[in-house]
């Protein structure tokens, strides 16, 4: 199904070219799905052309906005759960329990309402509203942290949780689980490579469980050892959820620095800034970290000046319309 789901067709006619972006007969067309779990993964990858002002440097994205709730982390929300049924340790009346600051519950409520499984999700209270909405209409219970608790309060809270009743919870452990590295390792890792043929430079990507970055850069690597792979943070005491800032929160246990050559940090009025400019110059409608991602992507492309870089952005924009993130403009009087 890769990069069936959107085909634009290039037609020639004499010596003049036009793209015709919609031509159902040239399509392929996705065959039919078993359930909504068969639309997670194969995402497109999409130039980045206006933004960057390096005619010699060519920036990919992978759009995970494409998933079918909107984000990355139903990738490893699916991968997990299909794994741990595989070893018997997730049985039919068991609850998913996880910590979550939204994407990765989202995706777990997903795939919980698929295969019929409650699911818990303890998160912090300053969660986009959005985030919480989606999480109720999935069926899914959120537990909150105390009123200034962050993503590391939530994660020892689910632990609480889970050490109360461990025959009733699954805890998914999203900091701590290879399953969450092999999602993207086997998953969304071959899927650039053979959407790009190999031409990979450079990897930016953003941290937050860190399990896109490793199980990316540990794959991409494998197949091109000269790969540079950045690491990109937020600033301390930020606005950009999903993401970590590893000076002031926990690195998770799957985190491995090795396959890292470089790490930046990015404010959140750069990151801010930029996911807007996504939205004005390339149509793409995405969260605040794709504009921390792309905030790096941009500072990279400008230093080399000539080469091929990836860069994934994480979630769509809807999710952060209660926030300051998009213009608001003026109501009706
Ligand atoms: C919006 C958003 N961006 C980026 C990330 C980072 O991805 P990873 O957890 O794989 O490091 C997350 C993770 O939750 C996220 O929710």
């Amino acid at each position: 199904m890769l990069a069936s789901r959107r085909r634009s067709c290039q037609l020639r006619q004499g010596t003049r070219s036009s793209t015709v972006h919609y031509n159902a007969a040239a399509m392929d067309v996705p065959a039919a799905c078993d359930s909504i779990l068969d639309t997670i993964g194969s995402t497109p990858l999409v130039r980045i052309r206006r933004m960057c002002s390096e005619p010699r440097v060519v920036i990919h994205a992978k759009v995970e906005g494409f998933n079918p709730m909107g984000s990355v982390k139903e990738r490893i929300a699916l991968r997990i759960v299909e794994e741990a049924e595989r070893r018997g340790e997730l049985r039919p009346g068991m609850t998913l329990l996880e910590s979550s600051s939204g994407n990765t519950g989202i995706g777990l409520a997903l795939v919980g309402a698929v295969k019929g499984y409650p699911v818990v999700i303890t998160m912090a209270q300053k969660v986009s509203v959005e985030r919480r909405q989606i999480l109720r209409a999935l069926g899914a219970e959120i537990v909150f942290t105390s009123k200034d608790g962050g993503s590391d309060e939530a994660w020892d809270l689910a632990d609480r949780m889970h050490a109360g009743d461990p025959r009733k919870y699954f805890r998914v452990g999203q900091y701590v689980n290879p399953d969450n590295v092999r999602a993207h390792y086997e998953g969304t890792a071959e899927e650039a490579w053979r959407q790009t043929g190999g031409r990979i430079d450079w990897l930016v990507l953003t941290l937050g469980t860190c399990g896109t970055l490793v199980g990316m850069a540990r794959r991409l690597k494998e197949r091109n050892e000269r790969l540079r792979v950045v690491s990109v943070e937020p600033q301390t005491k930020h606005a950009q959820q999903g993401l970590r800032n590893m000076s002031e929160s926990r690195v998770p246990e799957i985190m491995d620095w090795s396959l890292v050559d470089e790490r930046m940090t990015v404010t959140d009025e750069d990151a801010c800034r930029t996911a807007r400019e996504l939205a004005l110059k390339e149509g793409i409608f995405a969260g605040i970290s794709s504009g921390t991602a792309m905030f790096a992507v941009l500072a990279i492309a400008r230093r080399i000046g000539t080469g091929h870089i990836l860069t994934l952005l994480p979630d769509r924009g809807e999710k952060y319309l209660s926030t300051s993130l998009y213009p608001r403009g003026a109501d009706p009087s």
